[in-house]
């Protein structure tokens, strides 16, 4: 597996392929889990070369949040992907990708789509996700990049930017990989303390059956979620957000005759947890 620890080595790199061969793309911020091995594997199947990037993103990164303490674990990452059959993973520094500072640099916007759910709780996040990954496609010039079902916001933001952007990238949504007893598997979850990580998969479970209950109930969407809700916040959680909302536009869903999820986010002491099911 080829190591491209600059923009230069990338650019090298994609130059060397035969414009024959097909370029799967699975753009990360490291500390590697098995959902971010199944973007590799589903990639794989599409493709003929698959690249990664490592890359924490600070640009996505509120002042109050965990940039600093964000998992960094290069090492054992470069020994997953080798396994996982990536042909090469792109490390840039903070640098290559904002020469500038992240304050000086151009930001893409996508508008509607970022105002609600985590757009509204993280403010600039959406706009420090788009600008990265807009910069990453058109550094790696993937026919097909692949990003997490579990962040089912920032899917539906990528895909916007793409289509608005006329970026030639295929964009691949992977199923979220769960753990055993359903909990979403993300980088954050290692922040859970011993009794955070056995009460956790509540979170998932409650959306799991809320969207079930609010399938069944049809018209009572509202009274449904606030019971949800109050499960969680008995249970110890503070809920950023439960709602259920369209998923071509993420415009609130009173009623389900279009495709709907139910979008969660709670903290857990300070881990913030988000997870969705499609209802
Ligand atoms: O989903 C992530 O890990 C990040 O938001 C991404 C897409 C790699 C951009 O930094």
């Amino acid at each position: 597996m080829e190591i491209l620890r600059s923009l230069d080595a990338m650019r090298e790199w994609r130059a060397s392929l035969a414009p024959s061969q097909r370029v799967g793309f699975a753009p990360t911020m490291g500390n590697l889990h098995a959902g971010h091995i199944e973007l590799i594997n589903v990639i794989k199947q599409q493709s003929d070369v698959v690249v990664a990037s490592i890359f924490v993103n600070p640009m996505q990164f509120g002042g109050n949040e965990d940039l600093d303490a964000y998992p960094r674990t290069l090492e054992a990452d470069l020994a997953k992907l080798e396994a996982s059959g990536t042909a090469a993973v792109f490390t840039p520094t903070t640098t290559d990708i904002y020469p500038d500072g992240v304050s000086q640099h151009t930001a893409v916007d996508v508008p509607g789509l970022t105002d609600v759910l985590c757009g509204a709780s993280r403010p600039g996040h959406f706009r420090g996700v788009t600008t990265v990954v807009s910069k990453l496609l058109g550094i790696v010039r993937p026919h097909i990049a692949a990003f997490g079902a579990k962040d089912l916001q920032q899917v539906l933001v990528i895909k916007k930017m793409v289509r608005d952007l006329s970026i030639n990238t295929e964009i691949e949504v992977v199923p979220t990989v769960r753990e055993s007893d359903g909990l979403a598997m993300s980088s954050r979850n290692g922040y859970l303390s011993h009794d955070e990580r056995a009460l956790a998969p509540l979170f998932s479970r409650t959306l799991e059956e809320t969207a079930k209950r609010v399938a069944e109930s049809g018209s009572d969407i509202k009274t449904v979620i606030a019971e949800g809700e109050a499960i969680l916040t008995e249970a110890g959680f503070v809920v950023d957000y439960l709602e259920a909302r369209h998923t071509y536009d993420l415009s609130e869903a009173s009623s389900l005759n279009q495709e709907t999820a139910l979008f969660g986010a709670a903290f857990l002491g300070t881990t913030r947890l988000i997870d969705n099911r499609i209802v």
